[in-house]
């Protein structure tokens, strides 16, 4: 199962479009797919005709109840159309924020529902509010996928590297790694701004950014309007279209990700039989006498900080690891002590779309 956040702080931006629309797409490919309306706003849940709806069979059960009374989701989720279900939000939502974020697992909340319960959904859509607070914190905890919607528009590019900062955040303090993907939304093919925007979208978003582009159309106006998903509303429209290729682009992404799981468990266990044969060896090196832990992440092991990505240190403050890697060019960092640093003794460096930068090398 897979779990994508549709989140940016910034209002109006494409979210709850491209959360409702993109659930609905996966439906029509064929997959089970639930989203959950996590904006008091109720935006997703209006435009689905989910009106009048009590707090305790909304999202807000998922948060309001004690662990043992707690609804699960399968409880709350209503169906919307064939292999499209909702749970839908409720106003109310936006009072717990104060209360909760003082539980130690505050965070978790929506992580430990979703797990606590025996899903058979092959995907969860989570519509975020546009803040970077609690209920944004608790989708991007529960997401392996956040979706960044940006619209082509003058302000559009503000905040975004305070959410990044916040996935890097929960990234060095949770361990939990969500891919990001930057998603243009709105964009008018006729407008030079629009496309001088995109432009810069596409240099800050470099390879994180999706292909799919989703156009400026009425049509989905007007689905929610109608309080239907763009496929019901009008199933021939451009936003159709567009919101039915970004579901192929997902699925095929997600194919490439497991054909590359696959390819990479491959090589350890043929490095295991033939050694040295088909990789070759990298040594890593950090001069870091005082940090208590190291890590190198990179392209090359999914950015992950784990057993197998730790250094180890020398008596003389020197931290090293090396590893096995198939010829080709990979991007990295070290993580000392929680914070991410580039190598100083490598000059080669490139921009990374946080506004940082990442080392560079090749074997
Ligand atoms: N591709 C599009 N073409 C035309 N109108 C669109 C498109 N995408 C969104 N809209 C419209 O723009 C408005 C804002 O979109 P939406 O509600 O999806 O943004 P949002 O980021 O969820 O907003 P909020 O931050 O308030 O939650 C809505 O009226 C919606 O119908
Ligand atoms: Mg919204």
């Amino acid at each position: 199962m897979k779990i994508f956040a549709i989140t940016n702080q910034k209002g109006g931006c494409g979210k709850t479009t491209t959360a409702t629309n993109l659930a609905a797409a996966f439906a029509q490919k064929g997959k089970k797919t639930l989203l959950i309306d996590l904006d008091p706003q109720s935006h997703a849940s209006i435009g689905l005709g989910a009106i009048r709806v009590e707090p305790h069979d909304s999202v807000f059960s998922l948060f309001s109840a004690g662990q043992e009374n707690a609804k699960k989701i399968q409880d709350l989720a209503i169906k919307i159309e064939s292999g499209f279900f909702l749970i839908p939000s409720h106003i109310i939502l936006s009072t717990i924020e104060h209360e909760l974020k003082e539980r130690e697992d505050g965070l978790l909340i929506l992580t430990k529902a979703i797990t606590r319960s025996d899903l058979s959904y092959d995907y969860i859509v989570i519509d975020c509010p546009p803040n970077l607070g609690f209920l944004t914190f608790n989708a991007l905890r529960a997401a392996n996928e956040i979706v960044i919607p940006v619209e082509t528009s003058a302000f559009a590019l503000l905040g975004v590297g305070k959410l990044i900062s916040m996935v890097e955040l929960i990234k060095i303090k949770l361990h939990h790694a969500p891919h990001i993907k930057g998603l243009v939304t709105m964009f008018d093919e006729y407008s030079d701004f629009a496309e001088k925007m995109l432009q810069k979208i596409k240099y800050i978003f470099k390879d994180k950014l999706l292909k799919t582009i989703i156009s400026q159309d009425m049509a989905l106006r007007q689905a929610q309007e109608k309080c239907m998903s763009i496929f019901k509303s009008n199933a021939q429209s451009r936003g159709a279209h567009d919101h039915l290729g970004l579901a192929e682009e997902l699925l095929e992404l997600e194919q490439q990700e497991s054909s590359e799981n696959i390819f990479h468990e491959m090589r350890k266990i043929l490095h295991g039989v033939y050694g040295n044969v088909y990789s070759k060896q990298k040594v890593f090196q950090f001069y870091a006498p005082h940090a208590k832990v190291v890590y190198v992440v990179g392209d090359f092991n999914n950015w992950k900080m784990d057993d197998n990505s730790r250094l180890e240190r020398s008596e003389k403050g020197e931290w090293e690891k090396s590893v096995y890697l198939v010829p080709g060019r990979y991007r990295y960092k070290f993580v000392a002590d929680g914070l991410w640093l580039w190598d100083p003794q490598n000059t080669e460096k490139e921009p990374n779309p946080y506004g940082d930068y990442d080392s560079v090398f090749k074997v």
